[in-house]
């Protein structure tokens, strides 16, 4: 390749061309450019060009009109990139050295001195850390909007009584807004796991430069505050060459996944025929193209299914990582697919759940009789034997025997007479009934972060009080 000098048309000749004699293979340039993928980066690598810039501006090194110039141009670029006027070629690799080579096109001589000083190593890293930052801002307003949707429905269903399963068999009566605000504490955790992970995102590795840093009299807390990092990053060779933000990044978006994932295994089996407790909306659904009667829940079924590909990208970013040394390799170039596709998905799964919630069907009825199904009420037998004065593990045996009577005469245990409670234990009295009831078993449970409805009203006043984005 001849290295070029002058820029009057956009110029597909490689900014690094001078040491080389020989062309580009194709299929190597094709293999090795990253444009296809990361343009999607242009907006934050103008912002972040902008601010290196004014800069080098503040420092001296770049005149007020160069730098005004630079600033115009790239502004102007990224309407074009915008309005779909902007010429992408992957001879130029990267969407770092199209932007660059479109400014040098438009503006001449002052655009070849926007590189002053930095490389595309503290470039791409400081790109990619803003794009994720406002990545996991986006995700952090999709979590609330969720968690505000869960509000919605445990709000509604404060009383509703429903089985508690372990081991899926029904185990003790809850109340479904109980259940509901299970769900937000996970999300509230996932909630506070990124934004501790933005932390660490949100610190600037420009001015390392290609990995030693550079010798012109550069004013890297002058960027940081232009881009709003909390700080500039401590070492040049780290900061070009870690992406441990990223994995961290995608950690918690892993276990997000894991949380709408188990979520979406609840609402699969609840909207079954089997256990019929919701009716998604039609909206969310689709049907089968043989069977008519079918109603499939598509989209829980799709965010349990796409919770693969999040782990697969963490499992990614981590092998991406492992064993580089020291400090920039071009192996960093593929931890943005994933970066990308892991927040696409995120986003996606987290939108589609927060659409459907409010507006499923919750049959209160079945919900009910579920509940009284299974004898889920004997642990609050064997706590009425305590205070009783029976101790704990005698009233376990008692209360078995009771369970084993129900099952050989086809009764629940409110359904046994009295008489035959006393049969087995004669501390039992008439006013055992009561708390053989759901509503008298879980109104029972009335400490903090218990299911009796007074608690989970007193639990949703201080959830709403907790949701970050205010
Ligand atoms: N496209 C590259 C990446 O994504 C930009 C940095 C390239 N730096 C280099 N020295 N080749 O990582």
């Amino acid at each position: 390749m001849t290295p070029k000098t002058t820029h009057n048309t956009m110029s597909k000749e490689k900014p690094w061309g001078g040491r080389f004699t020989e062309s580009t293979d194709e299929f190597v340039e094709a293999f090795t450019a990253s444009v296809g993928f990361d343009r999607r980066l242009y907006r934050h690598d103008i912002m972040g060009s902008i601010a290196h810039a004014q800069m080098l501006e503040h420092v001296g090194v770049l005149s007020a009109k160069d730098c005004a110039a630079i600033v115009a141009g790239l502004k102007a670029i990224e309407s074009e990139i915008e309005a779909g006027a902007f010429a992408w070629s992957t001879q130029l690799e990267d969407v770092h050295m199209n932007i660059e080579a479109r400014l040098i096109d438009r503006i001449g001589e002052a655009g070849k001195k926007l590189h002053t000083g930095r490389s595309r190593n503290d470039q791409v890293a400081t790109d990619l850390r803003l794009y994720l930052r406002d990545g996991i801002d986006d995700v952090g307003r999709a979590i609330q909007r969720l968690q505000e949707a869960i509000l919605e429905v445990a709000e509604r269903e404060v009383e509703t009584l429903m089985p508690g399963f372990t081991h899926l068999q029904a185990a003790q009566p809850v109340t479904f807004g109980h259940h509901m605000l299970a769900w937000f504490e996970m999300l509230a955790r996932d909630q506070e796991r990124l934004r501790d992970c933005r932390r660490r995102v949100n610190i600037m590795p420009l001015g390392a430069a290609a990995l030693a840093g550079t010798g012109f009299p550069i004013d890297r807390a002058y960027a940081a505050k232009l881009l709003g990092f909390d700080a500039p990053a401590e070492n040049s060779i780290d900061a070009v060459s870690d992406r441990d933000f990223a994995v961290e990044f995608a950690a918690a978006a892993a276990l997000i996944m894991t949380h709408l994932s188990r979520m979406a295994e609840e609402l699969v089996l609840w909207s079954s025929g089997q256990f019929d407790f919701i009716e998604l909306p039609d909206a969310y659904c689709t049907g089968s193209s043989i069977m008519p009667q079918k109603k499939n829940p598509d989209v829980p079924e799709l965010v349990r299914g796409k919770t693969g590909r999040v782990y697969g990208h963490l499992m990614a970013l981590l092998t991406v990582m492992k064993a580089q040394p020291l400090a920039y390799n071009k192996d960093n170039q593929e931890d943005k697919e994933p970066v990308f596709d892991t927040l696409d998905t995120v986003l996606g799964c987290l939108k589609a759940f927060a659409g459907m919630l409010p507006a499923t069907t919750i049959k209160r009825d079945n919900l009910a009789r579920a509940a009284a199904r299974g004898y889920a009420t004997a642990t609050d037998l064997a706590d009425y034997l305590v205070r009783k004065g029976v101790p704990f593990r005698d009233a376990h045996e008692i209360v078995g025997r009771a369970v084993r009577l129900g099952l050989d005469t086809g009764r629940d245990l409110a359904e046994l007479d009295l008489e035959e409670l006393r049969g087995l234990s004669p501390a039992i009295e008439q006013d055992v009934f009561e708390i053989l009831t759901l509503e008298g078993s879980v109104k029972a449970r009335r400490h903090l972060g218990g299911t009796a409805p007074a608690q989970v009203r007193e639990a949703l006043r201080r959830a709403r009080k907790r949701l970050a984005y205010g």
